[in-house]
């Protein structure tokens, strides 16, 4: 049986009910965040958490629950329902209340549900890279917020898959700013570049993971804006993201990145990162 985590029980997907005026249905006025899991161990939970309760504080969302507690619970969720290698998902709407912009009044409580998922297999675009395709990052101006509304990001996945590709490379005014799921990283000379953790990018753990871990092993990494031709110029470039952890990219636009095929140091990446979550 796959339960959920509804407030602070655990329920069956029979026995959920959603309001029509939950704000998250209505408005996409709430935030999220999808936590990994390999080999039955969730993969950097607390900075998941802490980025969560960042994007609570950042739209005066109440959070829900004392931190610990969550934790817990979401630990609780993942044994309940046997998952060894997936995801869960977990999100929080400012709550349901007669449909108004503003927010409603302190009396309404937030909605958090999570729920649990396994894994695609991700091996063969791991080994193998990844087309993309460049798009104009027609988003909002605070893409740092893990938010549920995610128009610009859907409508930029859509035209990835409309051209066989992966994944949308987002530019504004031909700077990349990442993925419409992803973080975006390319190698130049042998230095990583990606765009700094600021308000046009969500500052993603598993980005903030690879940098940790290319600064040990002496890369030099840095966090600066590149544009769009630096990145068809490039001589490797991979995506970053729960789950797809880290993906190359061989082509973009039809052009191919570097010789084409996975360069040698985002393999070398790729190693350092499968030794962290197995
Ligand atoms: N997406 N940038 C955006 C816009 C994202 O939506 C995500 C994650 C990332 C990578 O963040 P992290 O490494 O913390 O997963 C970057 C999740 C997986 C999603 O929306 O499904």
């Amino acid at each position: 049986m796959n339960y959920i985590l509804y407030d602070k029980n655990f329920i069956t997907i029979e026995d959920l009910k959603i309001d029509m005026e939950d704000r998250g249905y209505q408005f996409g006025d709430g935030i999220y965040e999808v936590i990994g899991v390999y080999n039955g161990k969730t993969f950097k939970m607390i900075e998941h958490l802490n980025r969560l309760e960042r994007s609570a504080k950042e739209l005066q969302i109440d959070f829900p629950h004392d931190f610990r507690f969550l934790k817990e619970s979401l630990e609780k969720l993942q044994s309940l329902n046997g998952l060894q290698n997936g995801m869960i998902y977990l999100q929080i709407t400012r709550g349901a209340a007669s449909r108004v912009h503003h927010f409603p009044g302190s009396d309404v409580p937030p909605v958090l549900i999570a729920y649990t998922r396994e894994m695609n297999d991700n091996s063969f675009i791991q080994k193998k890279g990844v087309e993309c395709i460049t798009t104009e990052d027609l988003r909002w101006l605070r893409c740092d917020i893990k938010s549920l509304n995610l128009l610009g990001n859907v409508l930029a996945k859509q035209k990835a898959v409309e051209n066989n590709s992966f994944e949308a490379i987002l530019c504004r005014n031909e700077i990349v700013t990442e993925g419409s799921a992803t973080n975006v990283f390319i190698v130049k000379n042998g230095v990583l570049y990606t765009h700094p953790a600021n308000n046009y990018i969500l500052n993603g753990i598993t980005r903030s993971t690879v940098i940790e871990q290319c600064r040990k092993m002496n890369y030099k990494v840095e966090e600066k804006p590149f544009k769009t031709q630096d990145l068809l110029d490039a001589d490797e470039a991979f995506l970053t993201g729960t789950l797809i952890d880290v993906v190359p990219v061989r082509k973009i636009n039809d052009y191919n990145i570097g010789s084409g095929v996975p360069g040698s140091i985002t393999i070398g990446i790729q190693q350092i990162f499968n030794t962290l979550i197995n």
